[in-house]
């Protein structure tokens, strides 16, 4: 069985050693997969640690900071900005977001086909942040950290009631249900770092209306 543990910051997190998972044969991974779907739909958050490997992390930020930007300004949100980034469906980022691993984790989660996927990657330099919101839309959302600086730019998630500090590092991921837990980030302290994330939400295909 793969490494599920749970790690406390100020609140428990569940986390997956992600690479472990390719380590098992296909009836134990298969097993281990549901479980980890059935702890994502408990506690609609869980961190895949080492979900990109360090020497891929380089080129995918690459790519990541090469698409088309703009700056996003949530004024519902204190008039909080940072970039927006396009990421390309077909690249190497989009193609490591939605491998067919993380698709089948999400199915399982979702008990539904995956009907649409859009990405975007997101930058907060020195001073920005994220204030607490919930997504309006999509059904799983999984952020690749791609570059945390050495202070700040921490994710916050509000888990029972608590708020959970979760520390990525780049090449983790987080795979949660962003319309239903209120997150944000913190904001970016080290002078000229920045956060980078990838950013695929996955929507399920909508139930069919009964007759
Ligand atoms: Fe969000």
């Amino acid at each position: 069985m793969a490494a599920l543990h749970r790690v406390s910051t100020d609140g428990p997190v569940p986390v997956v050693v992600w690479p472990e998972l390719f380590e098992l044969a296909d009836p134990a991974r298969t097993k281990c997969v549901d479980q980890i779907a059935r702890m994502l739909c408990d506690e609609r958050l869980i961190v895949l640690q080492h979900f990109a490997d360090h020497c891929l992390l380089p080129d995918l930020k690459s790519e990541a900071l090469a698409g088309r930007s703009f700056r996003v300004t949530a004024t519902e949100r204190e008039d909080e900005v940072w970039s927006e980034h396009q990421i390309e469906p077909g690249g190497h980022l989009w193609t490591a977001m939605t491998s067919p691993m993380t698709e089948n984790l999400i199915v399982c989660a979702l008990e539904r086909p995956i009907f649409i996927r859009r990405g975007w990657a997101n930058v907060y330099e020195c001073g920005e942040k994220n204030g607490w919101h919930r997504d309006g839309e999509g059904d799983l959302q999984l952020v690749l950290c791609l570059e945390q600086p050495t202070s700040g730019g921490i994710f916050l998630a509000s888990l029972r009631g608590c708020v959970a500090e979760i520390n990525l590092r780049a090449g983790d991921a987080l795979l949660f249900d962003a319309t239903r837990l209120s997150h944000a980030t913190t904001r970016v302290k080290a002078t000229n770092q920045r956060r980078i994330t990838s950013v695929i939400r996955f929507y399920a295909l909508p139930v069919p209306l009964q007759e």
